[in-house]
């Protein structure tokens, strides 16, 4: 009864615009967390949810990385997955038209290790046109070019790869920032400045676990990366000051929204639109539920849109 009433808030509550993308609602699957085809169909009605975010999409296929994957933390997960995936191609044919038959607004989601590696993946990605609403780059990876180093934490190389996806993409451009460096707000200006018309922030928090009764990394991968309730006031804290920097750009905030308050607050922090990750992990549901939540409170907050709630605390 409760989610129900949600639900019609939630539709009252209207749609949001996502950096030149239409949402019904701001409330989408994180990338990584839900798949890449229709898994949490089952679970939840994808067509009701703003957008379904698939795992990241490589140029080829790709294996990942060893097992374990995957570890349980204090107040969240450790993953190193290793952006396991069927490549862009395999997903238009496979996967693609099952989310498309569930009605899902699609987001997909590329990752490369040099500029070259993101341009065959968007190139690819032509050929589903409009069928998906926007692509949102992971740059939440190693840099190959350069001497060391993660593409998400130096400004120049992240604005490169958003200028080339955004000369061959036809639909929106989101860049998917990091929290692990003090330079964020310089990163997301630099992409905004390169064509991104969005910023998702953030990615996982880079972490490690080690199991004192072996001496062993509790991953196959050695280290990895934290996400969930844990890494939610970093989000909130990273969203906040781009929006002070930028006032104007498009933010998804993400990282570790596990209630519909969790996503106000990301919302007032100043987010557009907000995506669920480990959540779904506990729930498959998790991110319809936190809708209808999230829906309920900016109802007893008295919006009548979004746009009431979005960069609240900004306002004072
Ligand atoms: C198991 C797992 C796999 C993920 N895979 C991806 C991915 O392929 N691409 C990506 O951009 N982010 C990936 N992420 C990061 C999430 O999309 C999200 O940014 C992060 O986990 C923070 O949100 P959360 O705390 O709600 O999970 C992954 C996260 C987890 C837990």
């Amino acid at each position: 009864m409760t989610r129900q009433r949600g639900a019609r808030y939630l539709e009252s509550l209207g749609g949001v615009n996502v950096g030149g993308v239409l949402l019904a609602n701001p409330f989408m699957t994180a990338s990584g967390t839900s798949g890449h085809d229709v898994e949490l169909a089952g679970y939840m009605p994808l067509r009701r949810l703003g957008a379904v975010v698939v795992k990241s999409l490589f140029h080829e296929p790709w294996p990942g990385n060893p097992s374990p994957r995957v570890h349980v933390a204090a107040s969240g997960m450790m993953n190193a997955v290793g952006l396991q995936g069927p490549g862009v191609v395999s997903w238009i044919h496979e996967s693609l038209p099952k989310l498309e038959s569930e009605g899902a607004v699609v987001v997909a989601s590329i990752w490369g290790r040099t500029v070259h590696e993101y341009v065959l993946a968007a190139e690819q990605l032509v050929a589903a046109g409009d069928r998906i609403s926007a692509i949102e780059v992971n740059l939440s990876c190693p840099n190959l070019e350069g001497r060391s180093g993660i593409i998400a934490h130096d400004p120049s190389v992240a604005g490169q790869i958003i200028s080339a996806v955004c000369a061959r993409s036809q639909v929106p451009v989101w860049a998917k920032l990091s929290a692990n460096t003090d330079r964020i707000v310089e990163v997301a200006t630099t992409v905004s400045d390169a064509g991104a018309s969005a910023v998702t922030v953030m990615n996982t928090m880079l972490g490690m676990q080690i199991d004192v009764r072996t001496s062993r990394r509790s991953l196959g991968n050695g280290g990895g990366g934290l996400s969930g309730p844990a890494v939610h006031p970093i989000a909130v804290r990273a969203v906040h000051d781009i929006r002070v920097a930028l006032p104007r750009i498009a933010i998804v905030g993400v990282g570790g929204i596990a209630s519909g308050d969790d996503a106000v607050e990301m919302m007032m922090a100043g987010a557009n639109a907000v995506q669920v990750g480990t959540a779904s992990f506990a729930r498959p549901d998790a991110t319809w539920r936190i809708a209808c939540a999230a829906a309920s409170r900016a109802h007893a907050l008295g919006a009548s849109s979004w746009s009431t709630i979005v960069s609240a605390v900004h306002q004072d």
